[in-house]
């Protein structure tokens, strides 16, 4: 691999004394970076980047960039870093604007190849193709360090031992599984149908307010026309009718389903039943999967879930976001270099993937979808990178209440909600613009953007209209700040209980 580095731009420090010196003593006291510093620096990224374009039109490999080059920016980096630390939150606000020459310099070594990025935009583009990006260092709002009260972790501990679903309760649902089979097999033949359960009675994220999903796996019939959904939405409906109550067909929604609710005997669960909806099932286990690694995802999701539901920002019908869509903005959290450091899950559909020809990696296709992820993670394998399943055995040792306000501030403070596209499935972030989930009029549908794993053309939060948004918004506004001023999370969660999001 070729190296390249200073071209027409003299080495940085030999020209500029005064920057070397302070490098040189970064650790011990570092000198704010002056504009010229920062003016140099650039001009020689600039000559690294028109090289490293150069040689990609050429057909060449990438550059590896000049070690000296690459010091003079992580003294930089550094530099900067500390800079920004020492920095009251007054002067944060002063300093809010990023220096396009700074961010050059960080967006240098954010990437493991040493490419660099011509803007920030740019860089954030790339970050699906480099995981580790340490975004965090290019936040333009940066929030001051809290420490959470101990007395909140109490609290939490004490409210998830009362949410998390007993073993009666998830039997209940697989008694209601079977009841719903057996009416539909006695219509459709057992050869042609089933029904699985998908959703929180299945990832283990289930608590007493959960709703019961369930899915209809229903094939055509021998040499007969392909299934009409709304059809059978329809069908089913008159079948569940006498069972069951509150019987409602929602044929023409996007997902046809059928909304009811179980007998008294059966807890009187809303239940919503769905017709071959596989993908669902299958991010079902995935999220499953991703609770099983770490107990500090799992209790985290349910106090997300839990808040949300208290605070009346979890209906999709009133533009706020479903549960799913928050359980993958906190996996997409614990599996986030620039926010999560180092990260508490790995990227299960892309970490450690066998090649695509081998019985292992071969593409597990479910709706024209590649659904393949990682099933089969061997926990030796995932402790050598710093995985565990709690935080005494992982490399971030973080408590569930750091992480808690961590999820908080981010959403609150420091996410981009006119760049990004959260994506689970490359664990970074994309953007919007290359996804063309971009902000068009008044019906947008993208001003915040979480995509479905497998289902990669669905915004999860595409109801989400700027209203809710805000709404939204200063949700995570409030929790944040009520948890960083030592608040009990019972204040954080007082039920909302205005008239506009159903109150
Ligand atoms: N789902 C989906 N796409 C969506 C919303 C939901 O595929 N836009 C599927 C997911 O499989 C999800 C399931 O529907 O797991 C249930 O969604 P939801 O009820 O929002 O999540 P739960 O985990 O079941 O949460 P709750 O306990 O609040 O019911
Ligand atoms: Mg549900």
């Amino acid at each position: 691999m070729a190296q390249h580095g200073l071209d027409n731009a003299p080495p940085f420090g030999q020209q500029q004394p005064h920057a070397a010196a302070a490098a040189a003593s970064a650790s011990a006291s570092p000198a704010a970076p002056s504009p010229q510093d920062l003016a140099t620096l650039q001009a020689q990224l600039r000559a690294f980047m028109r090289a490293q374009e150069e040689a990609k039109a050429r057909g060449q490999p990438p550059l590896a960039m000049d070690p000296q080059l690459m010091r003079a920016v992580q003294d930089m980096q550094q530099r900067m870093a500390q800079q920004q630390q020492q920095q009251t939150p007054h002067e944060d606000k002063e300093k809010a604007k990023p220096d396009p020459a700074a961010l050059a310099v960080l967006a240098c070594t954010a990437s493991p190849s040493g490419h660099v990025y011509p803007s920030r935009a740019a860089l954030i583009a790339a970050c699906s193709e480099a995981h580790a990006i340490p975004l965090r260092r290019l936040m333009i709002k940066r929030s001051p360090t809290v420490h959470p009260s101990p007395a909140l972790e109490a609290d939490c501990r004490r409210l998830l031992a009362t949410l998390q679903a007993d073993p009666a309760t998830l039997q209940v649902r697989e008694t209601l599984r079977l009841q719903c089979e057996q009416l539909v097999q006695s219509a459709w033949g057992a050869d042609r149908c089933s029904v699985q359960l998908f959703g929180s009675s299945v990832n283990t994220l289930c608590d007493v307010r959960s709703d019961v999903d369930l899915c209809l796996s229903l094939s055509p019939p021998a040499g007969g026309q392909p299934i009409d959904k709304s059809a059978v939405v329809e069908e089913l409906a008159a079948l569940l009718q006498p069972r069951m109550s509150d019987v409602l067909p929602l044929p023409k929604a996007r997902v046809p389903i059928v909304k009811f609710t179980a007998p008294a005997a059966l807890g009187a669960l809303k239940c919503d039943i769905g017709i071959n909806n596989h993908l669902a099932v299958r991010n079902s286990e995935l999220i499953r999967d991703y609770m099983a690694m770490d107990t500090r995802a799992r209790d985290l999701c349910l106090l997300v879930k839990y808040w949300a539901k208290r605070r009346k920002i979890n209906d999709t019908y009133r533009g706020t976001l479903s549960s799913y869509c928050y359980v993958m903005m906190v996996i997409h959290f614990l599996q986030s270099e620039a926010h999560c450091r180092p990260p508490v899950l790995p990227c299960l559909q892309t970490w450690q993937r066998p090649p695509l020809d081998t019985p292992e990696g071969a593409p597990v296709m479910i709706d024209g979808f590649d659904c393949w992820y990682h099933r089969d993670l061997h926990a030796a394998s995932l402790a050598e990178h710093g995985y565990g399943p709690a935080a005494s055995h992982s490399a971030n040792r973080a408590s569930l209440v750091d992480l808690l306000l961590g999820f908080f501030r981010l959403y609150a403070h420091e996410f981009d909600f006119k760049e990004w596209v959260v994506s689970v499935r490359t664990g970074a972030y994309l953007d919007k613009k290359k996804k063309v989930w971009s902000a068009s009029g008044k019906k947008d549908r993208h001003v915040l953007c979480v995509e479905d794993p497998l289902d990669l053309g669905h915004n999860l939060a595409r109801g989400c209209d700027p209203t809710a948004l805000y709404e939204i918004r200063g949700e995570f506004m409030r929790a944040f700040s009520l948890m960083r001023d030592g608040a009990s999370f019972a204040d954080v969660c007082e039920p909302y209980t205005k008239e506009w999001r159903g109150a």
